[in-house]
């Protein structure tokens, strides 16, 4: 992949979703350069508060059963949509645990958390980064995660991250998006079309591969929906664009 400076990446993905966090809007998020968007998700009983500001490229929780006393840990989780929803699957006896990087949209979920006494106390949101989980070693049954890994600068070590917090025969269950080609340079470093989820994505086999080395094991991915997206910058060369950019669902076991 073509260098990017980490820090540059880390800057516009939280003023992006530093501003979808204190936008009051009550219609979709859905833009016409983000390819973090999806109707799969079903919305059911998830706080408005929290689906407002949803930017999701599929269901994680559709690929598991959870039970009561299960501990979820959702990687990028937003304004929570995920965590809501897997907090009633998992009881009080379970736990629900986001982490967001986004200062905005931690506090954000937390405030829904909060106007709904006593419904939400299995349900926890730290402040951090998916690459240095605040997170301890071995604790987690599932690992889940909607449309947030493509924007990050360091995705081997998000993997390396998610494997540590899992337990034992834990599962790795997320929605993201994929790309059919090598994204040029240019792309790459269009900071804006990287937070809208396409710039920062990688190929399926680089997913894989990713997944592999950090000691993952049973990888499957499965193709919601194809199609084309344009980086936003005006500069770039026309014959690199536009991508096909691909929303999966992706799983695998930590043996
Ligand atoms: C496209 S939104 C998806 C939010 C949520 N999962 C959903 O389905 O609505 C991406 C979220 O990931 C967070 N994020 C992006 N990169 C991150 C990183 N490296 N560490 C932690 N959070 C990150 C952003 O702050 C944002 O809230």
């Amino acid at each position: 992949m073509a260098t990017v400076q980490e820090s540059e990446v880390r800057k516009a993905v939280k003023e992006r979703y530093a501003k979808l966090a204190t936008n009051t809007a009550t219609e979709s998020c859905c833009t016409s350069d983000s390819a973090c968007c999806s109707p799969l998700l079903s919305l059911d009983g998830v706080p408005t508060e929290a689906t407002s500001v949803g930017a999701s490229c599929g269901s994680p929780l559709s690929l598991i059963s959870l039970k009561e006393g299960d501990v979820v840990l959702d990687l990028g989780s937003g304004g929570g949509i995920d965590v809501f929803r897997a907090s009633s699957l998992v009881g009080q006896s379970g736990k629900a645990i986001g982490v967001d990087a986004t200062p905005e949209m931690v506090w954000r979920a937390r405030e829904t958390a909060s106007k709904y006494p006593g419904k939400y106390q299995n349900v926890e949101f730290r402040l951090g980064e998916i690459e240095h989980l605040p997170i301890e070693s071995n604790s987690v049954d599932y690992v889940i995660s909607n449309c947030v890994i493509n924007l990050s600068p360091n995705k081997k070590q998000v993997f390396n991250e998610a494997f540590r917090v899992l337990k034992p025969n834990g599962k790795f269950v997320v929605a993201d998006i994929t790309v059919n080609q090598e994204i040029p340079e240019s792309a790459r470093k269009d900071m804006s079309s990287w937070s809208a989820c396409v710039s920062g994505a990688i190929s399926d086999n680089e997913y894989r591969n990713m997944l592999e080395s950090s000691g993952f094991v049973d990888i499957r991915m499965e193709e919601l929906s194809k199609n084309e997206q344009k980086p936003s910058s005006a500069n770039s060369p026309d014959d690199a664009y536009p991508f096909e950019v691909s929303s999966m669902h992706i799983s695998a076991n930590k043996p």
